[in-house]
């Protein structure tokens, strides 16, 4: 039987080591793409998916990340004063129901399918999504709410999934394709960051899930897997063997890696340059910009 998708992941314990020295007091998912912190456009997509429940899987020095989804009384009262309201009206982005979210503690930063797995109580017998923040998703449609549509035809375990170069592979879990539907794809089994000469296919993995139970299950028996992380992908991939559909989604949107410095500078500029407040004046440096390190070559 197909079951409703209420509630969400958000494994957000990771170290972000990549920025360091920022993430040494900053939580990754603080960074902000021009005034939204990367959990934001999360939380924004999971919401328009109809999710309901919001369980964040954090680590030490993550408490930055419970204030932002808090209220804040003297800076309400503040702006009330002074009848800003339309900044007061910003912040009812971060306005979470009383015991809609929920926080857990990784206690050792063990791999992804740890993490996710530190949440099966609240998550009991029902299907779950998994979001990660820094996999930042623009398009028309958000992307889990595609994958929420998909999941209530098909059932099963669905994983977002887009073409990545050869060189890249090393980087994703990568999908082994048994039958290639376009936006769909029955996979028949699942590597974790494989070299290009070894990859399956060109067909990779990013952080959107929509995963039944029985892959709690898997992850009970909690085996290290690539780089001695606990994998979420090998628990995925032991369904397949016992017959529990696993299906790749080919969203429609761009994603842009936060994770990275990389990613993360072009969605600076992408979200930037899609705010019609700032549009005009971004362009105009980056055009400058261009042309001088033109000329200057
Ligand atoms: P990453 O592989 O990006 O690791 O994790 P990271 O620690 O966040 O960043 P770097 O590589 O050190 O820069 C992918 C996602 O899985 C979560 C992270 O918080 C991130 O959202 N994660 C990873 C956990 O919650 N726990 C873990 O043990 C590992």
């Amino acid at each position: 039987m197909k079951r409703k998708v209420t509630k969400a992941i958000f494994p957000v314990a990771g170290l972000g080591t990549r920025f360091l020295p920022a993430t040494k007091s900053v939580p990754k998912e603080i960074m902000t793409l021009v005034d939204r912190p990367l959990i934001q456009y999360a939380i924004d997509e999971a919401r328009a998916a109809g999710i309901k429940e919001f369980i964040f899987v954090t680590s030490r020095g993550k408490s930055a990340l419970e204030d932002y989804f808090d209220h804040s009384p003297v800076l309400e009262q503040e702006l009330r004063k002074k009848g800003k309201t339309e900044l007061l009206e910003t912040l009812k982005a971060t306005d979470m129901e009383s015991g809609a979210i929920a926080y857990i503690r990784q206690h050792k930063a063990l791999g992804l399918g740890h993490a996710v797995w530190c949440a099966r109580r609240l998550i009991a017998n029902e299907p779950f999504a998994v979001m990660l923040p820094d996999d930042v998703i623009a398009g028309e449609m958000p992307c889990l709410q595609e994958m929420v549509a998909a999941y209530e035809e098909s059932g099963g375990n669905i994983v977002a999934a887009m073409e990545v170069p050869p060189e890249k592979t090393s980087s994703y879990g990568v999908l082994d394709i048994r039958e290639d539907h376009g936006s769909m794809v029955r996979v028949g089994g699942m590597v974790e960051k494989p070299k290009a000469e070894e990859a399956p296919s060109n067909l990779a993995v990013i952080g959107r899930y929509i995963l039944e139970p029985t892959v709690l299950r898997n992850l009970n028996k909690l085996k290290q897997g690539a780089g001695g992380e606990i994998q979420l992908t090998d628990a995925i991939a032991e369904d397949i063997a016992s017959d529990v559909p696993v299906y790749g989604y080919r969203f429609r949107g761009q994603r842009f890696d936060c994770g990275s410095k990389a990613g993360f500078l072009q969605a600076t500029v992408a979200f930037g340059l899609s705010r019609p407040e700032l549009r005009e004046e971004l362009a105009g440096y980056l055009h400058e910009i261009i042309q001088t390190d033109k000329a200057a070559q």
